[in-house]
């Protein structure tokens, strides 16, 4: 995922609950919207925990989600 992806590379975001959708700490913003396009909608699980996201925007993904 890109949160896996993030943590070999030392940066944010945190994914404090690492991945089991009860926090919104890997909160990011996908603005390439070629790579946008080929992500899978999401779940209304990821979106109930997106809801509660610092700055959500129409491009805020769940990191942890994000493969
Ligand atoms: Fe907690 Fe993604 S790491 S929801």
């Amino acid at each position: 995922s890109m949160l896996e992806a993030a943590h070999e590379n030392d940066t944010e975001p945190e994914g404090a609950c690492e991945g089991s959708l009860v926090c919104s700490t890997c909160h990011v913003i996908v603005m390439d919207m070629e790579y946008r396009n080929k992500l899978e909608d999401p779940t209304d699980e990821e979106n109930d925990m997106l809801y509660l996201a610092f700055g959500l925007t129409e491009m805020s993904c769940l990191g942890c989600q994000v493969i």
